[in-house]
């Protein structure tokens, strides 16, 4: 836990250049992780944008798997989870493109593309890092609640307070906000990770944090407690998000 957002933020790049530095991936072993979207890990990204800017890192061999995407929106929306990723972090490092992974919001053949996208974390062996965030009612990637311990990448369709709170990147119309999205699952989280860390920043985090980690294990109500399931799970969070 730390005092302000910047410091978790700080905490958690060094965590990662850490890993990835200490990995020393080449092309014939890299280093592969996982990354989610979202306000929470944009801190994160500014600095490891500056670190690769300071020559501290290079991502050259690193290979990247996103969460999730909504579904409909193509990569030019300024919403979708392609715009972000690119002009958060991808555009301003040395990652080559083939090294990433996103899954299509307008895939013809949705099924064929979350099969596809597990076959693809499958190749690599093991996601090395899952860097994740947490939504508010307890929603890890797109995995609303009622989501199995043993889901898979596959098509979620968004529930009204997850709508309401990404309604703000949309104009505050809710009506703009897409209402499915493809997105890995629990499983694909928790049985492919050697390591899973949470980014967790501000009050509006308190209650999910709460369950997260005191709630019952396993509670598909919340599904951020079935990382109570994993045995290498590091939550940073600030203050206001630990108030519970
Ligand atoms: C979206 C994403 C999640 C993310 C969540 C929280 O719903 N699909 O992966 O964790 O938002 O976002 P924020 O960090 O902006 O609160």
């Amino acid at each position: 836990t730390f005092s302000s957002p910047d410091d978790a933020s700080t905490y958690l790049a060094e965590y990662i250049i850490n890993k990835i530095n200490s990995f020393k991936p080449t092309a014939s072993k890299p280093f592969v992780l996982g990354l989610p979207t979202g306000s929470s890990p944009e801190g994160i990204y500014a600095r490891l944008i500056s670190a690769y800017k300071d020559g501290r890192i290079s991502f050259r061999n690193v290979i990247t798997f996103n969460m999730d995407e909504y579904l409909g929106l193509p990569p030019t929306n300024d919403q979708s989870y392609h715009y972000f990723m690119y002009n958060k972090l991808f555009n301003h490092i040395d990652i080559p493109r083939e090294n990433i992974h996103i899954l299509n919001g307008l895939a013809k053949d949705i099924k064929k593309e979350c099969v596809d996208y597990e076959k693809a974390i499958k190749s690599y062996g093991r996601i090395h890092l899952f860097l994740g965030g947490l939504g508010p009612e307890g929603h890890l990637a797109f995995n609303e609640a009622g989501s199995t311990r043993d889901s898979k990448t596959r098509e979620v369709f968004l529930v009204e307070s997850t709508i309401k709170a990404n309604s703000r990147f949309f104009d505050n119309d809710l009506n703009k906000v897409p209402k499915s999205a493809l997105s890995v699952g629990i499983s694909t989280i928790l049985d492919n990770s050697d390591e899973i860390v949470l980014i967790v920043l501000g009050e509006n985090k308190k209650f999910a944090l709460d369950k997260t980690i005191n709630g019952t294990k396993n509670d598909a109500r919340f599904p951020s407690s079935y990382l109570q399931d994993h045995s290498s799970v590091l939550v940073v969070c600030d203050n206001a998000a630990a108030g519970l």
